[in-house]
């Protein structure tokens, strides 16, 4: 099984950059253009939030234009610049499949591996947020199958990834969801975007892995004393493989031209 995770497009409206510079749209493209052409083909789709600069209609309905020539179905989590009510209207019973306790929480069933999105947003607050409603539905829905292979995917990461811009965002009860997360041994991992940079870092017995962005790198500064700054790169994305002998490896994809292949004997 193989699985995609795009995160953090942040498309403006049409015709218009984010943050006035990035290429985000063109950046996304890009990205869905490689996805297709993969070999062996992708089997679906995850996208982290932050799809949007801001939430508006044309934003999300852009995003939504590109994310449709995926050629394999595609889910979505809201992220901190997107509103949950909006993607559902536009992404509602396909992409964003179901809406639980008002929350964009939903599980995809049917596939090796069991995936289940989590809502981590708080409306109009950059941080991320897991309440006990949200907990108590994860909880259910992990116990209801324990020895599945399962993916957690939300936009934020409950712990600080020593990026400053987005540790000062915060989290708000990554307690009790660590303490849902710590019952299960069957969870693979957990995919989070949020923070620009594809990272891992081990927490309450499972992995938690972020992705890059469409090209709007945040300063890794581990020094956490420069000023909040990001970069123009090429985008990325990630390709999460589940082999045959059951083990989930990940790997990060830049997308753009660089120079080879070259073949080693004619060196
Ligand atoms: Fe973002
Ligand atoms: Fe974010």
């Amino acid at each position: 099984m193989l699985i995609a995770q795009i995160s953090d497009c942040h498309i403006a409206g049409p015709g218009k950059n984010a943050y006035k510079i990035a290429h985000t749209a063109e950046n996304l493209a890009h990205c869905i253009d490689h996805i297709n052409q993969s070999n062996p083909t992708v089997d679906l789709v995850l996208v982290t939030g932050d799809i949007t600069c801001s939430s508006q209609i044309e934003e999300v309905e852009r995003a939504a234009r590109l994310l449709d020539r995926l050629r394999c179905p595609f889910y979505v989590v809201p992220g901190n610049h997107d509103t949950r009510s909006v993607l559902w209207r536009v992404f509602g019973g396909r992409a964003c499949p179901e809406m639980s306790a008002g929350f964009c929480n939903y599980v995809i069933e049917g596939r090796e591996i069991r995936l289940i999105a989590l809502d981590s947003t708080v409306p109009g607050e950059p941080g991320g947020e897991i309440c006990s409603i949200r907990a108590e539905w994860l909880d259910k829905r992990l116990a209801e199958k324990p020895a599945q292979p399962t993916v957690v995917f939300m936009h934020h990461p409950p712990v600080k990834f020593g990026v400053l811009e987005t540790d000062e965002d915060g989290f708000a009860g990554a307690g009790i969801l660590g303490n849902v997360i710590e019952k299960y041994q069957n969870i693979l991992r957990i995919l989070c975007g949020h923070i620009h940079l594809s990272s891992h870092g081990g927490w309450k017995g499972t992995i938690i892995t972020t992705a890059p962005s469409m090209g709007l790198q945040l300063g890794l500064d581990l020094t956490l004393t420069r000023p909040s700054e990001f970069y123009l790169e090429k985008p990325g994305y990630l390709l999460h493989y589940f082999t045959p002998d059951r083990n989930l490896i990940t790997y990060t994809v830049t997308v753009g031209k660089m120079d080879g292949p070259y073949l080693f004997d004619e060196q």
